[in-house]
């Protein structure tokens, strides 16, 4: 087993990360003196899946578990769901000692995280993540909470989690897609932190999630130590934080013109990279043989789904309620080399629209402003 700890003085917290571990989930939870009822969020594929290991786990650590089952999806992710769940938590009677534990993706994670930083003011939180993008980005960091229709995740709270037990085994079971918007998640940490990484995942990727076990465990390994070394030194996204949002900033425009429905969140992502990647170019912060090789392993991944029919004044318009905009300027995070990041804050929006336009119009391919 190895564990990664995130450093938040009394908010600190470990990440198990073993092949098998959520056959060992009751006997972690038993050591962390979690309570004695508990309460799993998942959606029912997930539960089908993988319910039942744990469930045995926690009943043989002597847990009893109640279940709530949310609908699965990126549209789900809204405050209706989180009406339905805080419903059912008082149904069940849930008091301030009662922990919560996360089973399932980001999308689950990210509502169960708000569930549990925002029921009696906050309960504890334990997150289990299913899918391959919230093993290695999601469960990790605190950031919980739903889209509206206005845009992605904008009602929120930081809450960390108590433990997070990633289980790679799981992943077998996971939608080749699915599989995939992870890969783009994960290419993203090699851009902004590790050169090395970036080039091991393109390597490695077509043979998981079947073969090569190690090497797929090596890459969550070290995906979570740059997550948890960054949210370490920034819990709040002062700055550094910003780091993990390279592609983003398209990426969440994208999802949210297309009403979350055409893309994985990770294929959003993995045109948003290659988008920064053509803006920093365009910027003569990135060299064109980096830009080029962002683009060509990004698109290696899997065929991303089209663009080219979206509106550009649409996108432009979500890239300006994002989060992460301030005024009529955007941030963005943009690369210096593969490896290497920088936080962009004065970016003219002639020059993001620009860079839109032509990856619209002209596709991954198109470097030319
Ligand atoms: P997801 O949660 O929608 O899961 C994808 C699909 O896989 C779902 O249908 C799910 O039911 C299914 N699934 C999950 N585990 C499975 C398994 N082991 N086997 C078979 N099927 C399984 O999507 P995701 O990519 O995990 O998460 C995306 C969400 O994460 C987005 O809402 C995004 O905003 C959020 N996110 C949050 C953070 C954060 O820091 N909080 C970071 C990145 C992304
Ligand atoms: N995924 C971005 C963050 O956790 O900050």
């Amino acid at each position: 087993m190895r564990t990664v700890h995130v450093h938040l003085q009394d908010r600190s917290y470990d990440i198990h990360i073993a092949n098998g571990v959520l056959s060992e989930a009751g006997s972690i939870l038993k050591k962390l003196g979690a309570s004695q009822d508990l309460v799993v969020i998942t959606n029912a594929k997930v539960g089908a899946l993988h319910g039942n290991v744990l469930m045995k786990s926690l009943a043989k650590a002597g847990f009893a578990s109640r279940t709530i089952l949310v609908s699965d999806g990126e549209r789900f992710k809204t405050l209706s769901t989180m009406q339905f769940i805080y419903k059912r938590l008082a149904r069940y009677r849930v008091d301030r000692k009662t922990w919560l534990l996360a089973l399932g993706g980001g999308v689950i994670g990210d509502m169960a995280g708000f569930a549990a930083a925002t029921y009696l003011r906050g309960i504890p939180l334990v997150q289990i993540p299913t899918t391959l993008l919230s093993q290695i980005d999601s469960s990790i960091g605190g950031k919980t909470g739903v889209n509206l229709n206005e845009g992605k995740n904008l009602v929120g709270a930081f809450y960390q989690p108590a433990a997070v037990l990633i289980d790679p085994l799981l992943l077998r079971t996971l939608p080749l897609r699915e599989f995939r918007s992870g890969i783009y998640e994960a290419l993203k940490y090699g851009i902004i932190r590790d050169d090395a990484l970036f080039r091991l995942i393109d390597r490695k990727h077509p043979h998981f999630p079947e073969s090569e076990p190690r090497s797929l465990e090596g890459i969550i390994k070290r995906c979570v130590a740059i997550k948890a070394e960054v949210v370490s030194k920034d819990e709040r996204e002062s700055k550094l934080r910003m780091v993990l949002n390279f592609g983003h900033t398209y990426g969440h425009a994208l999802e949210a013109v297309t009403n979350y429905r055409r893309f994985t969140h990770g294929e959003a992502i993995g045109h948003g990279m290659i988008m920064a990647a053509h803006l920093s170019h365009n910027l003569n912060w990135l060299g064109t043989k980096e830009a080029l090789q962002i683009q060509q392993v990004v698109s290696r991944v899997s065929p991303l789904p089209s663009v080219s029919d979206l509106s550009p004044q649409k996108i432009l318009h979500h890239l300006m309620s994002d989060k992460k905009a301030f005024g009529q300027k955007v941030r963005f995070v943009l690369p210096r080399r593969i490896g290497q990041v920088e936080i962009a804050s004065d970016v003219s929006m002639k020059d993001v629209a620009c860079a839109l336009q032509s990856y619209l119009y002209l596709g991954p391919y198109a470097f030319a402003c």
